[in-house]
């Protein structure tokens, strides 16, 4: 069914932000005509099932892991970058369904991560002012006028590497990579000499051992073990671009996103009576919403009335983004809000948006920062008598130098070693890692003082 009122470009009669205008807008309709006649990229089916994942983890019974760049890159396109990423996510899903003794469900930023919302429309560069870089599908990085001029043909190669994107990890997923059988190989070599090692390496033969008692009970050849479930996520910006991957879903009948499984909404787009919320009411997918410190309580329930008018569980995630020095007072009352008008929604805690600094010039995250935001979300989830449902990160499985601290400290001095992010800084392989063992204690914790709902069979 069709939400009241809505098409796939009604958001076209609504106040829009952060979509730049493109000065050749015939090119950019043909584009759009021209996108509108690929395949999509993902089914209705398999949003269907991350729903039903994601309903899971919003009643205290499935943990979400998302993460991933904060922007891909058109130079980045390589086997080995999106390998290492997806590596680094398994070794993070392993160590938490541990910890948590519960599924994880696994979302990557990746496969279609292009669009970014910027803080300001220009940037100015020894006093030479051009607009801001807002990623690979829309402009190009470079400081120089040609390259930040929109330029809609860009659309067409982020649809292509988000194919090539999306066909490697469905092979990684069930082609034998994702095997629990491979739990030691994961490990990377860079993280290997880290004192992280170690303890993944006694957490692998644990999952070791685990897997020749379960071959020994001859229950050896479970899909489960075998393969994983991975999904792809990214943010909805550029309207124009998801509007031509929206398709009518021939078994339901209704209207799906085909750009990935998962879309969110900025904290810079989520106006009640914006474009972008628009467009994604009308969509069937599980959708996310990031929530930052200016949100206002009756405007959250509001927004989730729009987003999710039926209250159908797993639909929507609420993707909180405070700052570590805000989250108890600015989260508490959204959440008792949310939670005392009735409303079903996934919780689920970004530590990254809200702790980014400038140090010695690099935009940077100190990981103190990071930790103490998932710390705080806890606690408040804790305190509120509502389930942490999950964690949203900015990371990679490249050995890059871009968030301070972690358990090799990077230091201020450290940072130029190996900055390379196109545009947010973030946690590397080995951040990523000690990230996700300080959550896994969370969730034991929580565990033991029985404030998880039982588990039922993963998946
Ligand atoms: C992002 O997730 O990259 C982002 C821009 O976040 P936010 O909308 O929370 O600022
Ligand atoms: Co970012």
């Amino acid at each position: 069914m069709t939400a009241r009122g809505w098409s796939p470009e009604s958001w076209r009669n609504m106040p829009i932000r952060q979509v730049p205008e493109y000065p050749d807008q015939a090119a950019l309709a043909a584009m759009e005509a021209k996108i509108a006649r690929f395949p999509p990229l993902v089914f209705a089916g398999e949003a269907r099932r991350l729903k039903a994942s994601l309903a899971r983890a919003g009643d205290g019974q499935a943990f979400v892991l998302q993460g991933g760049d904060c922007a891909e890159s058109f130079g980045d396109f390589t086997a080995n970058i999106i390998r290492d990423t997806f590596r680094v996510l398994l070794q993070m899903a392993v160590v938490l369904t541990f910890g948590g003794a519960l599924p994880v469900v696994k979302l990557g930023r990746m496969a279609g991560q292009f669009a970014k919302p910027r803080s300001s429309d220009n940037e100015t560069l020894a006093g030479v002012t051009l607009p801001s870089y807002r990623g690979d599908i829309i402009n190009g990085p470079d400081f120089s006028p040609a390259a930040r001029i929109p330029d809609p043909s860009r659309m067409e190669f982020a649809y292509m590497q988000s194919a090539g994107t999306l066909n490697l990890l469905r092979a990684f997923s069930t082609g034998g990579y994702a095997d629990l059988h491979q739990v030691h190989r994961w490990n990377l070599g860079f993280v290997e000499r880290s004192p992280l090692a170690e303890r993944y390496a006694d957490l692998a033969t644990r999952i070791d051992q685990t897997l020749s008692f379960m071959q020994a009970c001859g229950m050896s050849d479970l899909p489960q073990v075998r393969e994983t479930e991975f999904y792809t996520s990214h943010e909805s910006l550029l309207l124009p671009y998801e509007q031509s991957m929206t398709r009518v879903d021939s078994t339901s009948g209704d209207w799906y996103a085909c750009s990935a499984h998962f879309l969110w909404i900025g904290d810079r787009t989520r106006q009640p009576e914006g474009a972008h919320v628009e467009f994604l009411r009308g969509v069937r997918n599980p959708i996310g919403m990031k929530v930052g410190p200016s949100m206002d309580a009756d405007e959250l329930v509001r927004l989730t009335e729009i987003l999710n008018p039926t209250n159908e569980k797993g639909r929507l995630t609420l993707i909180s983004r405070m700052g570590a020095d805000k989250v108890e007072a600015k989260l508490a009352p959204l959440v008792r809000a949310v939670t005392r008008a009735g409303r079903n929604v996934v919780w689920i805690c970004d530590p990254m948006h809200g702790n980014t600094t400038t140090v010695a010039g690099y935009k940077t995250r100190p990981f103190d920062s990071i930790i103490s935001e998932v710390r705080g979300f806890f606690d408040v989830h804790e305190a509120e008598g509502s389930f942490a449902g999950g964690v949203h990160v900015e990371m990679t499985g490249s050995d890059v130098t871009e968030c301070l601290g972690g358990a090799h400290k990077l230091s201020e001095t450290d940072l130029s070693a190996n900055y390379a992010t196109s545009c947010d800084p973030r946690l590397n392989a080995e951040q990523s890692l000690e990230l996700a063992f300080l959550i896994a204690e969370e969730l034991k914790a929580r565990r033991v003082a029985g404030l998880t709902a039982p588990a039922q069979a993963a998946q």
